[in-house]
């Protein structure tokens, strides 16, 4: 039973959260005068000096403490005496512990936005400075058009933001503080539970005791936004992963994030960049493991739900992880411009290009463009050239109403300037859409 029930080895995280609530009720049970001031004033001295130990030593860790509540507790009595007994007043550990969880998982919460918010803006400076680099443009990993690099990390711009406000909306629903609702029903006790749920940083108390004690929403929400964080990083680093191959040659990951081989001296391996897209996975069992816990369970209270705590502890300590090896990663690497250049130019990424010329310039209906296109594509490649180095002839002879116009189309940098549409990847687009992610973000200009 000690070692099924012990929860003190991962909730001893807590500690803090722990005491800071236990001070915000014995002030407010002096207040209401359920405690006297004086006890209350000893409880208190009590706690802090178990802030200060904990602080200097760590946490001990007795099994038959069981959990972190009675640590503390037990410690205040051995500090004050029998008067740390009169804390436990109108409370228990049941809203005790759905306080606590939602204090840490709300600091978490914090730490994410800030974690994203240092990648935003590496991805921001980025964009800026690369809004013209011109690289190709993939659909199912085959160059497909040129798009500018710009433009491409403004994608991950935008997934970010979107993570950014499930956390925010996340923090919004948590804001609510459990204290009071003691083991399901309530307390005969006369509380002030918007005093406490004031000194703890809520906007107002859980409206319903039942419901206060066996939610672990906040928690769900909290792993379902790192989920979807998690699984961006995921995309993102596999993008690096891809791009500092050797066959691709884009990018040159910073040294701080890559490792060498211990017998190929030639290799930097993108090792962050791969335990960040693996990392997805275990953040991903984590709110798994919570939504598997909690479904099924009856109100109010089951001691299932201390197993609450293990994957958000452990999903917290990833998602900040990967959030900062992806901040460095885009921060730092060396961008390859003239070897993306190339590779847009290799793959007749500006065939499309042709066609929309053809459509406009020769009236001809996209779909028979498109055949057109289709032939120039066959020719250049036996003639091993791309597209624009066809020559007027050959492009005649193919259809009579091309003319030398068409060569101003067919360029990486003509493509590019060409999809001006808004949210296109023309550099002048890029460059306004950076301009609106500064100021999305409140940096200035
Ligand atoms: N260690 C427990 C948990 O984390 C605290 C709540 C215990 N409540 C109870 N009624 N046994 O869930």
């Amino acid at each position: 039973m000690r070692e099924i029930n012990a929860s003190i080895p991962f909730d001893k995280i807590l500690w803090r959260e722990d005491i800071e609530g236990s001070r915000a009720h014995v002030a407010m049970l002096a207040r209401q005068g359920i405690v006297s001031a004086e006890d209350a004033g000893t409880i208190d001295q009590g706690l802090q000096q178990i802030a200060a130990e904990y602080e200097r030593d760590g946490v001990p860790e007795d099994w038959d403490l069981e959990d972190i509540h009675m640590t503390v507790e037990a410690r205040l009595t051995e500090i004050v005496g029998p008067v740390a007994g009169r804390l436990h007043t109108a409370r228990s550990r049941n809203d005790q512990v759905a306080t606590d969880f939602r204090m840490w998982v709300r600091t978490a919460n914090r730490r994410a936005i800030a974690g994203i918010e240092a990648v935003l803006a590496a991805l921001v400076a980025r964009a800026e400075e690369h809004a013209g680099t011109i690289m190709p443009g993939f659909t199912h990993l085959q160059t497909a058009q040129p798009v500018t690099l710009g433009h491409h990390l403004l994608a991950y711009f935008e997934m970010l933001m979107r993570d950014r406000s499930r956390f925010a909306d996340a923090l919004a629903r948590m804001d609510e503080c459990p204290l009071g609702s003691a083991a399901l029903a309530g307390t005969g006790f006369d509380l002030d539970r918007d005093m406490t749920a004031e000194a703890l940083g809520f906007a107002q108390p859980t409206r319903n005791s039942l419901d206060a004690v066996s939610d672990r929403d906040f928690a769900l929400d909290y792993l379902t936004a790192a989920s979807q964080c998690s699984l961006h990083l995921s995309r993102l680093a596999e993008e690096f992963i891809i791009w500092a191959s050797q066959p691709f040659g884009f990018v040159k990951l910073p040294d701080t994030l890559s490792t060498g081989s211990s017998i190929m001296p030639q290799k930097r391996n993108p090792d962050a960049a791969e335990l960040v897209r693996g990392h997805a996975g275990r953040v991903i069992g984590c709110a798994t493991s919570l939504m598997i816990t909690m479904k099924g369970l009856p109100l109010a209270y089951s001691k299932d739900m201390q197993d609450d705590k293990p994957p958000v502890f452990e999903a917290a300590g990833l998602i900040d992880l990967s959030l900062a090896a992806m901040a460095g990663m885009v921060a730092d690497s060396g961008f390859d411009t003239a070897r993306m250049r190339r590779a847009a130019e290799a793959g007749h990424a500006t065939a499309t290009d042709l066609a929309d010329w053809l459509v406009r310039q020769a009236d001809i209906p996209f779909r028979e463009a498109h055949h057109i296109t289709g032939a120039a594509v066959k020719l250049a490649d036996e003639q091993g050239v791309a597209l624009d180095g066809l020559s007027i002839g050959d492009l005649k002879a193919i259809d009579e109403r091309i003319d030398e116009r068409v060569f101003d189309a067919l360029s990486v940098d003509a493509s590019v300037a060409a999809r001006a549409s808004y949210g296109g990847t023309a550099p002048q687009r890029v460059r306004q859409q950076v301009a609106a992610a500064k100021q999305r973000l409140g940096m200035e200009d």
